[in-house]
């Protein structure tokens, strides 16, 4: 008999797949043994604007084991597809090996040979000319952008939110902030690189490839390469950090299964880090006008927020707009802009929270400087401007806890103990800033399916197409599956990362534990059902007659109110066994003869965050910092970061924790160190590894702290779960900037605040 220990949801649970990872027991894409693979090598584009005037291959060709070179020549008909935005699955509509270049680091060839050094020093070889065109636009402030508004996809226009009469509301009010903000280029940088297997086996084509959207893969790719997506199976049972670099297909997978085809032999891509910038998304600069104005006592009476984005010449990816920043206060006049300008620059794509990240830092920093030109507390300043309504339409927020959060958070911090006026704490060499802002992210939900088997030794199989980005999956379906069906989670086989199980959403946007959660329980819910609607109708059971809506299980054992039970394997016993195999044969792992499987399809609801039609739903939060700069070297450290968060249900709060440390740091990394910089003449990334891309260390991150607010919320679905995975990195760069403004009494605008700007300061 099985452990019947039941796992609880809401109870913290080390990670399911923690073993494996931790032994190097887990294959990650590029550790997936092919048998006798051809090794890729990729060349890419080095200008930014022009033509391919011609490609030497000889002295490519003459290295020893060079299989085949590839290029827009031979590679065959690959179709670019479709972006997110135009209801497509690619992160770009850029074909890649074409004559025309339309970025630096487009990709121009693929090398294969017999071993990755052969590939590497051909695709070395290969001599490329070029007929530049004029100067590249390399992106703000560049000759030659193209200004254009978001092109909706096919459907209801976008309208950048507004309501009442900002401009002469804003003109009337007596206290005001007018102030720019911009947000450099940063990229993703996940450890594991960006890595493709293509092995064909006749018509099928099997893929392995860190992906956050395994479904995606099959459907994008089966588009561009003109097969069946019956034919495509995408293997990604483990991601080592995506952050949104792997929600979208990349061109380079089409050749490279293009390429496996016509080698007649599995092939095997590792991008190098260099060239993962421009041969994924990444985020783009944003600038920022913010305008706000307010009553005395600090009320807000006109808010506007104009937005502009970088992004390719051919597509229009929008890293966010205002859809949280105009909603976040109660304000009777509102008004709001986003505007694409498109350069010579790969297209850019999502990465960490990117609905809000760049446009809460400006409005949260905005309300900062309103907070000192009101003399007011910033985190009063919140509370004035609370709602439970979004004030464009009026909506509802289905619940919402920025103020508490903003309490617990405070409480923790020590924020009492802060002296209001900027530069007036200070200790040694070190002046201190203490700094605060509020964090937003829409609760998401999109449609999914699972399958659930239970045999009657109370061992189940968990089969959903969801990804494990770090983000708990496996351990949420674990959770969720142990909770509703009364067993222990070491009990349970979890299947995902895998084209062939039922399908799931992207893992983007932080809806996988809701979107998936939901229908695991309900998978559940169904086999419960059965169970109990044939105890209730057996003779011979304990349970004879009693209410099959009653029925649990628990521990074990199907359970009436009354205390009268029946164990797992004789409730079992009564079911119909011919009923129950329905899905047998489409089971790849684990069929079980004496066992209960139901696949549920759908979801409670769809969409979610602002675009819902009678109501809002996101999760809140607070963030907090005490930054010091040295007051000679102006060095600056963040020995603490304080968060609280209400983000409905933990299904699992230890991994939540983890969740919100992990956007906590992303916060300080995107206040203080990342950036892509970008040589303008040629419009090319120049700090493409990580020993410039600069990302926080342990010894950057001292002490952190998340706290976990309870939060019921049935509105937002079934099992309340809004989604904490991009939450705490939100809100966090502005805490940052307000802090360094404490401390120092130096407004920086622009990320990342580095030293150098509060020299000039
Ligand atoms: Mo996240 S940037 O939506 O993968």
């Amino acid at each position: 008999m099985a452990d019947m220990t039941q796992t609880r949801i809401g109870t913290p649970t080390p990670r399911y797949d923690g073993r494996l990872k931790v032994t190097g027991g887990a294959r990650y894409a590029s550790d997936q043994p092919v048998v006798n693979p051809a090794f890729g090598w990729l060349l890419t584009a080095s200008i930014a604007k022009g033509r391919i005037r011609s490609i030497d291959e000889t002295a490519a060709r003459a290295v020893p084991g060079v299989l085949d070179v590839f290029t827009y020549k031979n590679i065959g008909a690959i179709d670019p597809g479709k972006t997110f935005s135009q209801k497509g699955f690619m992160g770009t509509s850029i074909a890649p090996m074409q004559e025309r270049i339309l970025h630096d680091g487009q990709i121009v060839a693929l090398v294969a040979a017999d071993t990755l050094e052969a590939a590497r020093e051909a695709s070395r070889r290969l001599v490329v000319s070029y007929d530049e065109d004029s100067k590249p636009s390399a992106g703000f402030d560049s000759a030659g952008l193209k200004a254009g508004p978001v092109t909706p996809p096919s459907g209801e226009p976008e309208e950048d939110p507004k309501v009442g009469n900002f401009a002469s509301a804003f003109a009337r009010a007596p206290v005001k902030v007018d102030a720019r903000y911009e947000t450099p280029t940063q990229h993703h940088n996940p450890i594991e690189l960006f890595t493709t297997t293509c092995a064909w086996s006749g018509e099928k084509l099997t893929v392995w490839e860190g992906s956050q959207n395994v479904s995606g893969v099959k459907h994008g790719l089966a588009k561009q390469l003109s097969i069946a997506p019956e034919n495509i199976h995408c293997i990604s049972p483990f991601i080592g950090g995506a952050f949104g670099s792997r929600g979208s297909l990349t061109q380079r997978t089409a050749i490279v299964a293009l390429a496996a085809r016509k080698l007649g032999r599995p092939l095997k891509l590792e991008v190098t880090r260099a060239q993962g910038f421009t041969v994924a998304t990444y985020r783009a600069e944003t600038r920022h006008h913010v305008q706000l104005g307010a009553t005395r006592d600090g009320k807000l009476v006109a808010l506007n927020h104009e937005g502009e984005e970088i992004t390719s010449r051919p597509d229009d990816y929008k890293v966010g707009g205002t859809d949280a920043t105009t909603r976040i206060y109660a304000c009777p006049n509102v008004a709001s802009k986003v505007t694409m300008l498109h350069a010579d620059r790969n297209t850019p794509g999502f990465m960490r929270s990117p609905p809000e990240t760049p446009y809460v830092f400006a409005l949260e920093c905005a309300m900062d400087e309103l907070a000192y030109a009101l003399k007011m507390d910033p985190i009063e300043l919140r509370r004035v401007n609370d709602t439970m309504k979004e004030p464009i339409k009026g909506l509802p927020y289905t619940s919402r806890q920025l103020m508490p959060c903003f309490d617990a958070a405070a409480k923790a911090f020590g924020w009492s103990k802060r002296s209001a006026q900027p530069r007036s704490m200070r200790e040694g060499d070190w002046l201190i800033g203490y700094g605060c802002a509020s964090t937003i992210y829409p609760t998401q939900i999109a449609p999914a399916t699972a399958r659930v088997r239970l045999t009657a030794q109370g061992k189940a199989t968990v089969q959903t197409g969801t990804h494990e980005i770090g983000n708990g999956a496996y351990t949420v379906a674990a959770i969720i599956t142990a909770d509703r069906l009364g067993i222990s989670i070491d009990s349970i086989d979890v299947r995902i990362g895998d084209s062939e199980l039922p399908p799931a959403p992207v893992a983007g946007g932080s809806n996988s534990t809701a979107s998936v959660g939901n229908v695991v329980a309900k998978a559940c819910e169904q086999i419960r059902a059965k169970l109990a609607a044939a105890a209730v109708k057996a003779k011979d059971s304990p349970l004879h007659g009693a209410k099959a809506q009653d029925l649990t299980l628990v521990a074990g054992m199907l359970r009436a109110p009354d205390g009268r039970s029946e164990p797992l394997d004789k409730a079992m016993a009564h079911t119909a066994h011919g009923a129950l195999e329905e899905y047998a044969e489409n089971l790849p792992h684990a069929a079980k003869p004496e066992s209960l499987g139901l696949l549920y399809q759908g979801v409670s609801s769809i969409g979610g965050g602002f675009k819902l039609k009678d109501r809002v739903q996101a999760a809140f939060g607070a963030s907090f910092v005490e930054v010091r700069v040295h007051a000679r070297t102006c060095e600056i450290r963040t020995p603490r970061i304080v968060g609280a968060y209400a983000f409905g249900q933990a299904v699992n709060p230890k991994a939540a924790e983890s969740q919100l440390m992990g956007g906590q740091i992303w916060g300080v990394s995107c206040a203080l160190h990342e950036a892509t910089e970008i040589d303008r003449r040629a419009a090319r990334y120049t700090n493409t590894n990580l020993a410039d891309y600069l990302v926080p260390v342990n010894a950057d991150i001292p002490e952190y702290q998340a706290l976990i607010l309870p939060e019921t919320d049935k509105l937002v679905n079934e099992l309340g779960i809004k989604g904490v995975g991009e939450l705490a990195n939100v809100g966090m760069s502005a805490a940052v900037a307000n802090a360094v403004f404490h401390a120092t009494g130096v407004r920086v605008r622009e990320l990342p605040i580095r030293l150098e700007k509060l020299l000039k300061g």
